[in-house]
């Protein structure tokens, strides 16, 4: 069974953490296997298309992922490391964290994404667009960053869309 979870919110002091890792005998224990399956429900339910595990108030670097149909997600990935930055795109973001805020963000139009996977094999993914985008906004917040750390033209969000698409116009709620 997977759980919703409480989505914690800014100021909470955990969301301006940097998330540990975890260790490969912690990733096979039931309590972390709930997690991964309760951040899943969680992110479905808000709706979200990413959520970092600091967001449901767990410090540890396990973030997932769903932006498109069920071919493309959600994805799991554990101790992720971005690398291959290529380009530069700025698109408006919102977080399930901050409610009813907005900023642009520029981020990496790609990037590749390196972990491991819930049963601990290894996890690589090249991205870009809006997958791009959602992965370098997760692991920003196991690095305790949020987007109004770095987002320019923050301002109250007058209508976000939950249902994100691909196009770098919209708005999306990470
Ligand atoms: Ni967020």
């Amino acid at each position: 069974m997977a759980y919703v979870r409480r989505i914690v919110s800014d100021p909470e002091p955990i969301l301006h953490k940097v998330a540990k890792k975890v260790s490969d005998l912690e990733l096979k224990m039931p309590l972390t296997q709930q997690l991964i399956d309760d951040m899943i429900e969680t992110m479905h339910e808000a709706p979200g298309i990413g959520l970092a595990a600091p967001q449901v108030g767990i410090g540890k670097r396990v973030i997932v992922v769903h932006v498109g149909g069920e071919d493309d997600g959600p994805y799991v990935v554990v101790n992720p490391v971005l690398d291959d930055f290529e380009g530069e795109v700025v698109a408006t973001e919102g977080c399930l964290s901050i409610p009813g805020i907005v900023g642009d963000v520029t981020r990496a139009e790609k990037c590749s994404v390196t972990g491991v996977d819930r049963a601990g094999r290894k996890f690589h993914l090249e991205t870009e667009g809006l997958l791009a985008r959602c992965f370098q906004h997760e692991v920003d917040h196991l690095d305790g960053v949020l987007i109004t750390d770095k987002a320019v033209n923050i301002r109250e969000a007058i209508h976000v869309e939950a249902e994100a698409t691909a196009d770098d116009e919209a708005t999306v709620e990470i």
